[in-house]
């Protein structure tokens, strides 16, 4: 198993437990795409649909091809929305292939699970017309507490034969990927944004990954390694972020952001 794999095992449930968090980043994503008069959009790892409603109230005639690897996240969008102008397909990104060119490409916390994903983005982009944009967010956090608590437990003896196949992936810095389109010729912003997330209950971190970052590894372990794991992760990032004076956890999460666009 490694990450971005079909095998990863998504729950959608879990997933939305943090929805208003982990839109925010595709609302500030779409902010800076100007184009009124988009008709053919697409979403590349759609997840569980909550991208739709916020795609549709921006570009309320615009047919979206929306697609993600995973059968569980499409079931999930299928069952919740009902727009007649969008399509859900499964499918991974790398295989994505429009029959005919989109005015634009939005993809939020997609890239990352992609290996070698800078190739996947540049071939992805081809398929937008000219004038046209192609939008992207990932996380850049990969430095943070929470992933280095992870990956240090993820090394322990008591568990790294068991997780020595995890493999994870990082992210580029924006300008690497500003680069990427550059020199292509298109328009390019691109920027990094660090959240300060205000999380509830007590093990919101633990909570927090269990539904995207730490699925590889929870799937991956065996049933009686999985509490031993879960106990020493909750611990050290209950150290890591402690509760503040006002009760809350803070989880400050960078996101790197590029929204380019072809030139007509
Ligand atoms: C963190 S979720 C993002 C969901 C949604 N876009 C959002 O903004 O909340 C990442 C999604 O990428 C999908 N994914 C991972 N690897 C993929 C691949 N190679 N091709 C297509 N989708 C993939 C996963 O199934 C998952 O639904």
């Amino acid at each position: 198993v490694s990450m971005g794999d079909r095998s990863t095992v998504w729950d959608p449930e879990r997933y939305l437990q943090f929805e208003r968090e982990r839109s925010r980043p595709l609302r500030d994503l779409l902010e800076r795409i100007d184009h009124p008069a988009a008709t053919a959009i697409a979403d590349l790892g759609c997840g569980p649909g909550n991208d739709t409603p916020l795609l549709r109230a921006r570009w309320p005639a615009a047919t979206i091809d929306a697609i993600d690897a995973s059968p569980e996240m499409i079931e999930r969008a299928k069952a919740t929305n009902t727009d007649a102008a969008v399509t859900y397909g499964v499918r991974d990104v790398r295989a994505w292939a429009p029959s005919s060119a989109v005015d634009i490409v939005v993809s939020n916390a997609l890239f990352q699970w992609v290996p070698a994903h800078r190739k996947a983005i540049v071939d992805a982009s081809e398929f937008v017309r000219p004038g046209g944009y192609f939008a992207f967010q990932v996380p850049g956090n990969q430095g943070a507490p929470s992933h280095m608590a992870i990956k240090t437990l993820a090394a322990d003896p008591e568990f790294s034969a068991e997780l020595e196949s995890v493999r994870t992936r990082d992210a580029f810095a924006p300008e690497v990927y500003a680069d990427d389109f550059l020199r292509r010729q298109w328009e390019v912003e691109a920027w990094e944004t660090t959240y300060v997330h205000v999380l509830r209950g007590a093990d919101p971190i633990f909570d927090w990954l269990s539904g995207t970052g730490l699925r590889p590894y929870l799937q991956t372990l065996s049933a009686d390694a999985t509490p031993r794991f879960a106990d020493r992760l909750k611990r050290a990032l209950r150290e890591a972020y402690p509760a503040t004076k006002a009760g809350v956890t803070l989880l400050p999460f960078r996101r790197i952001f590029v929204v380019a666009r072809r030139r007509s």
